[in-house]
C-alpha cells in the first residue's frame, strides 16, 4: 500500500541523506521533503531525485503552526520523520534563541500537527549530546536509561523536545520513537563541521582549527548507517521506544584531524590549536546493544567511511565550494580567521 512519508529538514545533511535512500529504496512510499532552506539547507544535492514521482519538495517553516496544521489536514501523512532543527553547537552558544524556536517550538508544532490527523507514527531524530558528556574511561557508554543532562544550549534544546515528544505519547498516546544518534558524517556534510570543514580546508591548504587540546572524543558514524538505523525503527521499532545508534569508532579531534590530513598527503603544521569551546563535552560514546538486537549493524568502521567521505569532497568540490565562497562566506571567514 502507498504511504505518505514526511521528512522535515531533508535539504539537511542526513535529512537530504535519509530523503535519498527512501526514495530510492521504496518506490511505493511517497516521500515528502519539507525545509525551511535556512543557510544549512539546499536542494541542489537533490537534482538527481527531483524529477522521480515519489518524491516532492515543500517550503515551510516547522514553527510555522499556520502553515503546519493545514497542511497535515490536507495530506494526512502516515509518517513523520522529524530531522529538521538548528544542529551546529557553535552557533546555539553565540545565538541560543533559534534553537528554542525551530528544536522545541518546531517539533511542538509537528507533534500538534501529528496528533490531530493520527499519524501512524512520529520518528523524532535526537542526538546522544543530549546525554551530556562522558569521562575518558573507554568502559564507559551512553545507554538509553543514561540520565539527560544537556550541556549546550544546542543540546538543551533537542533534550526539550525529546521531552515533548515522550510527553505526547504518555499523555496522548501518540505513536512514537526517538533516536539517539553519534556524530555522523559523510556525502553532503555542511563544511561547518569538524570533518567537512578540515577536508575543505586542507585542500586550500588553509590553517584547520584544533580547540584546546584536540583531545575530546567523539563517537563517528557514517550518514548511511544512520539512515539505515532509522528506516529500521521506522518499520520494527516499539512503540515508544527510544534508541541509541552508534558504531562503536571512537577518536579524539586530533586523531580525526590527522587522519584526513594523512591522506590527503598534507602537512600536519595546517594544525592550528585555538581557543577551546565553552562548556566543550570531553567524550561521547553510544552503547548500541538495543538497536542491534532489533537487527542493525553498521556497514562503515571509520577507516573504510572517512576514505569514502574524502573521495566524495574531492569529487563534489562544486558543491561545497558555493557554499564556504557564497552567501555565507562571510560567517566562515569570521569564525575561521585564524
Ligand atoms: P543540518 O543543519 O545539516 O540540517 C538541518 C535542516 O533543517 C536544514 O535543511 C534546514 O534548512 C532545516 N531547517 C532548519 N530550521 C527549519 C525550520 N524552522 N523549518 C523547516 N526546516 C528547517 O542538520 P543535520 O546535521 O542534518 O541534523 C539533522 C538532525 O539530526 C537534527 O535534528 C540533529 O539534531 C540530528 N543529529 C545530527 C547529528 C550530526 O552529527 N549531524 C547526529 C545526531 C543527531
Ligand atoms: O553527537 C552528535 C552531534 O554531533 C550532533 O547532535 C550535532 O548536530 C553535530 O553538529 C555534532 O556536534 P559536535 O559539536 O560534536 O560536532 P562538531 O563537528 O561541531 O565538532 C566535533 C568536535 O570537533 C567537537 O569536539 C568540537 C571540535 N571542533 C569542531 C570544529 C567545528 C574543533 O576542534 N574545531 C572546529 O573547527
Amino acid at each position: 500500500m502507498r504511504k505518505k512519508i514526511l521528512v522535515t529538514g531533508g535539504a539537511g545533511f542526513i535529512g537530504g541523506n535519509f530523503v535519498h535512500y527512501m526514495v530510492n529504496k521504496y518506490p511505493q512510499y511517497d516521500i515528502y521533503n519539507l525545509d525551511l532552506l535556512t543557510y544549512a539547507g539546499d536542494l541542489t544535492k537533490h537534482c538527481g531525485i527531483e524529477s522521480k514521482q515519489n518524491y516532492q519538495f515543500i517550503k515551510a517553516d516547522i514553527a510555522d503552526r499556520k502553515a503546519i496544521i493545514p497542511l497535515f489536514e490536507e495530506e494526512d501523512f502516515d509518517y513523520v520523520i522529524h530531522f529538521a532543527a538548528e544542529s551546529h553547537v557553535d552557533r546555539s552558544i553565540t545565538d541560543p534563541e533559534i534553537f528554542v524556536r525551530t528544536n522545541i517550538l518546531g517539533t511542538q508544532v509537528l507533534l500538534d500537527a501529528a496528533k490531530q490527523i493520527g499519524v501512524t507514527k512520529f520518528i523524532h531524530v535526537s542526538t546522544d549530546e543530549v546525554y551530556g558528556e562522558l569521562d575518558f574511561d573507554p568502559n564507559t557508554f551512553f545507554t538509553e536509561d543514561t540520565p539527560l543532562q544537556p550541556n549546550s544550549p544546542y543540546s538543551a534544546s533537542k533534550a526539550s523536545s525529546d521531552l515533548l515528544v515522550r510527553s505526547y505519547h504518555e499523555t496522548f498516546g501518540l505513536p512514537v520513537n526517538i533516536t539517539r544518534c553519534s556524530n555522523n558524517y559523510g556525502p553532503y556534510h555542511f563544511p561547518e563541521k569538524l570533518i567537512p570543514l578540515t577536508i575543505s580546508r586542507a585542500l586550500n591548504d588553509q590553517k584547520i582549527p584544533v580547540y584546546g587540546d584536540g583531545k575530546n572524543i567523539r563517537d563517528w558514524l557514517h550518514v548511511i548507517d544512520h539512515c539505515a538505523a532509522i528506516d529500521l525503527v521506522m518499520h520494527e521499532g516499539g512503540n515508544g521506544e527510544v534508541y541509541n545508534v552508534g558504531g562503536h569508532n571512537e577518536r579524539t579531534n586530533l586523531e580525526v584531524v590527522k587522519a584526513i590530513i594523512n591522506t590527503l598527503g598534507k602537512s600536519e603544521e595546517l594544525i592550528e590549536f585555538v581557543e577551546d569551546r565553552l562548556g566543550h563535552d570531553k567524550r561521547y560514546a553510544i552503547d548500541p546493544t538495543k538497536l542491534e538486537k532489533l537487527g542493525w549493524k553498521p556497514t562503515y568502521n571509520f577507516e573504510s567511511g572517512i576514505a569514502q567521505t574524502i573521495q566524495w569532497y574531492l569529487e563534489n568540490k562544486e558543491w561545497w565550494e558555493q557554499i564556504i565562497t557564497g552567501e555565507y562566506q562571510h560567517y566562515f571567514e569570521k569564525q575561521y580567521s585564524l
